[in-house]
């Protein structure tokens, strides 16, 4: 269909770790699948991560980390316009203009700067106490990466849907001033729902999330990955025992990643006894090892100091820059500059 295929989907990942299982099956995959139906422009926010990381040496590694995540779990950058958000000026220079009709009020409200206002409340120390300009200032930037690309979707988790939505409202506010001259297109949010409809959790049974320190990361060597898959807690059935996986952490992982032969025999080996967690968790490595070695490759030598990553990013970033020019050049024709 011609009219869906011209229709954007967007999103920005903000480099502030290794790539890891939850990100994979929450994000990349899901992300990667809509390429099929949707122009797709996807970006490294290493702008957005300078809220919060200070370590240069770290910054440079995660954004070449994750940059060479994507691309080793199969993003084709000839498919996909995939660039770094600082190589692109114009995402900045549309940034002011877009601040000056962005409400100080909206910006109260956004739930990071919220969270971090009513933690020092609480506390009973000034409520900007350690707030940046940068974390207040977030969703404008990031309103600019959806609204410089006319995306019409962007796929993102939960906790990002106010974001979207408050580009749609700086969207209608630029709209109402300079609508006759010029109009942004109004972005949606939408939260893929990966394979089985749930997110990943981590090796303590909550949400795989680098903040609870309970990832596996995405490519970790093998024996690394054996050993944490190992250390995933388990009770106290004794082999011969019937088990119900659905109860299994351990089981709840090879779900999302066996096929549907494997994960059928698992369960029934499992109802029937004999079948002991030692023996499930080294299918689950096993079954991970056998997924995750080619993409592990792959990022290996894209991290190697003289890939093509670089490249990539460079070329990406032109493809990028032929849209945010133009759409910069009509902005400012717009409001008068
Ligand atoms: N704020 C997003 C996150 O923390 C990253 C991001 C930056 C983004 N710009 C974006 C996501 C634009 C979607 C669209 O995950």
């Amino acid at each position: 269909m011609a009219a869906q295929a011209s229709r954007i989907s967007l999103t920005g990942i903000k480099p502030t770790g290794e790539p890891h299982l939850g990100n994979y099956v929450g994000a990349i995959k899901p992300a990667l699948e809509l390429v099929r139906d949707y122009e797709s422009v996807y970006f490294i926010a290493d702008y957005h991560a300078l809220t919060t990381i200070r370590d240069p040496k770290l910054l440079g590694h995660y954004t070449r980390s994750v940059a060479a995540g994507w691309l080793a779990a199969g993003l084709d950058p000839d498919r996909t316009t995939f660039y770094r958000q600082s190589d692109v000026p114009e995402i900045f220079e549309l940034t002011w203009v877009l601040s000056c009709l962005t409400g100080k009020g909206l910006m109260n409200r956004a739930h990071a700067y919220k969270a971090a206002r009513d933690a020092n409340r609480e506390a009973g120390i000034d409520e900007d106490a350690g707030i940046n300009m940068g974390l207040y200032s977030y969703p404008i930037l990031m309103a600019v990466d959806i609204l410089i690309n006319e995306s019409d979707v962007v796929p993102v988790g939960k906790d990002q849907v106010q974001h979207v939505e408050i580009a749609a409202d700086i969207a209608g506010s630029f709209n109402h001033v300079y609508g006759t001259r010029f109009r942004f297109k109004i972005p949606a949010a939408v939260i893929p729902q990966g394979e089985t409809g749930q997110t990943l959790p981590g090796i303590d049974g909550r949400k795989m999330s680098k903040s609870y320190g309970n990832t596996i990361p995405l490519f970790a060597p093998e024996k690394q990955l054996r050993k944490l898959v190992r250390s995933i807690p388990t009770d106290s059935t004794p082999v011969e025992a019937p088990k119900d996986p659905d109860s299994s952490l351990v089981f709840q992982l090879l779900v999302h990643f066996a096929s549907p032969e494997i994960i059928a025999d698992t369960r029934r080996e499992l109802l029937a006894g004999g079948f002991g967690w030692g023996a499930l968790k080294d299918r689950l490595a096993t079954v991970l090892d056998d997924q995750l070695a080619p993409m592990r490759e792959r990022y290996n030598a894209l991290m190697a100091p003289d890939s093509e990553l670089d490249e990539v990013l460079t070329t990406g970033a032109e493809k990028a820059r032929k849209r945010t020019t133009s759409m910069l050049h009509q902005v400012r024709q717009a409001i008068g500059i």
